[in-house]
């Protein structure tokens, strides 16, 4: 499609940053017709983020930005499909869908009105569940599929083989972070790939959904001998010549203190640790620039034991596994979701009198540290959906 149909506006608003610590700012974008290959979408809903944040108050990995080169927000989008390309697609003219999109990438990030993405990145809504929902599943889901296979090097065969058990089913598989919105669906990725040894670590409120969610024993991350006890527990598990006896890390935070530092002393040789990237040296806040680091090794140099892989998490290469590329957003996530399989984070609905009011309200959410065991969403458009 070389032109827009025509009740489609030529350009439309979208959320930018033009400085790093700045106010964000509104900007206007063109609407792209789609290319064969492609969906046009009028974007209803969206979700924030921590990277929001990074891109923000951090910098991170913002480029050349400025007022002529504003850095477009949003990760993901929540919509109706206006427009296809030409090539056959697994979705139609008026269906509702979502997706994970890269934020930078004027045409689909999703802090604005209408998006055109390629069809791989687009998942159809599931009967019975609102884009409202649907916004706070694709980045992390994404993020849970990508960190299992590609950095711990786990297996999640699609569609899963009648009777299949994974053959590390029993390893212990620490989950710190686990009511982070990352941690939340990981958890819920292992237990229905049949992973059964998950150890969650979070705020004792959430033990009883993490459970729920399928870990096998949770652990307060503000008790001050949090560690002890999980070694204790492991301890409790396995002969003391078994190593290393948690094979398994995901860090869903990446704070050098709050969540680098323990795990060096649970961590020991042969241990992967997956650590969502950045590294956050010093959190962001009103009157303090963060510190944010997308090298992991150089997170605790000299303080991890011998023999340990540490793995920096980058979802935004998920597509580099063809299968994931052409599977994950089109087929799995929705058929996880209509078959209640994965239950999307709680949403706490951001609220604001404009697009540009909503997005902010997030950030200072996120910059506060105030979101726990949910994922913020809000109306990008005001009409009903
Ligand atoms: N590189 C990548 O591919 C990638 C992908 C996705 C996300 N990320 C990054 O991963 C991080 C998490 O993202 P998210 O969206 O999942 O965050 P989120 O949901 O906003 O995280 C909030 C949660 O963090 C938990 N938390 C904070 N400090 C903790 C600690 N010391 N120990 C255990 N839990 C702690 C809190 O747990 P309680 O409520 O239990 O206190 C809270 O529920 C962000 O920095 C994000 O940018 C990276």
């Amino acid at each position: 499609m070389t032109t827009l149909p025509p009740f489609i506006p030529p350009t439309h608003a979208a959320v930018a940053i033009t400085a790093p610590r700045q106010p964000l700012q509104l900007t206007t974008l063109p609407t792209h017709p789609p290319l064969p290959s492609e969906a046009l979408i009028r974007v209803t809903w969206t979700a924030s983020t921590p990277l929001n944040l990074h891109r923000a108050d951090g910098g991170l990995l913002l480029g050349d930005v400025s007022a002529t080169n504003p850095f477009i927000l949003g990760s993901s989008f929540g919509g109706t499909v206006v427009a296809l390309g030409s090539e056959l697609s697994h979705v139609r003219v008026g269906d509702k869908v979502f997706g994970f999109v890269q934020d930078g990438e004027p045409k689909e990030a999703g802090f604005q009105e209408y998006v055109t993405v390629p069809v791989w990145r687009v998942s159809k809504l599931p009967r019975g569940l609102r884009l409202k929902q649907a916004v706070a599943v694709p980045t992390n889901l994404v993020t849970a599929f990508h960190t299992i296979r590609e950095d711990l090097g786990l297996e999640l065969p699609w569609p899963i083989p009648q009777g299949w058990v994974p053959s590390r089913a029993d390893d212990v598989i620490l989950v710190w972070g686990a009511a982070s919105s990352v941690g939340m669906y990981l958890v819920q990725v292992l237990r229905h790939w049949g992973y059964r040894n998950v150890l969650a670590v979070a705020s004792e409120r959430h033990h009883r959904m993490l459970k729920e969610l399928g870990a096998g024993a949770c652990f307060d991350y503000r008790r001050e001998n949090a560690v002890e006890e999980i070694l204790g527990h492991i301890a409790k598990q396995h002969d003391a010549d078994v190593l290393p006896k948690v094979p398994y890390i995901v860090d869903c935070i990446g704070s050098k203190e709050g969540t680098l530092r323990p795990l060096t002393k649970i961590a020991e040789k042969g241990t992967k640790v997956a650590v969502m990237l950045p590294v956050i040296n010093v959190h962001a806040a009103r009157d303090r620039e963060p510190d944010l680091e997308m090298d992991v090794s150089k997170a605790l140099p000299g303080e991890w034991k011998e023999g340990i892989e540490l793995k920096g998490v980058r979802t935004h290469g998920y597509a580099k596994n063809e299968f994931f590329k052409s599977h994950l957003q089109p087929e799995i996530i929705p058929a996880l979701l209509e078959q209640e399989v994965i239950r999307p984070n709680k949403q706490r609905v951001v609220e604001g009198s404009t697009l540009l009011e909503r997005a902010e309200n997030a950030l200072s959410l996120l910059r506060d540290n105030a979101v726990s065991g949910e994922k913020l969403v809000w109306r990008v458009a005001d009409e009903e959906d």
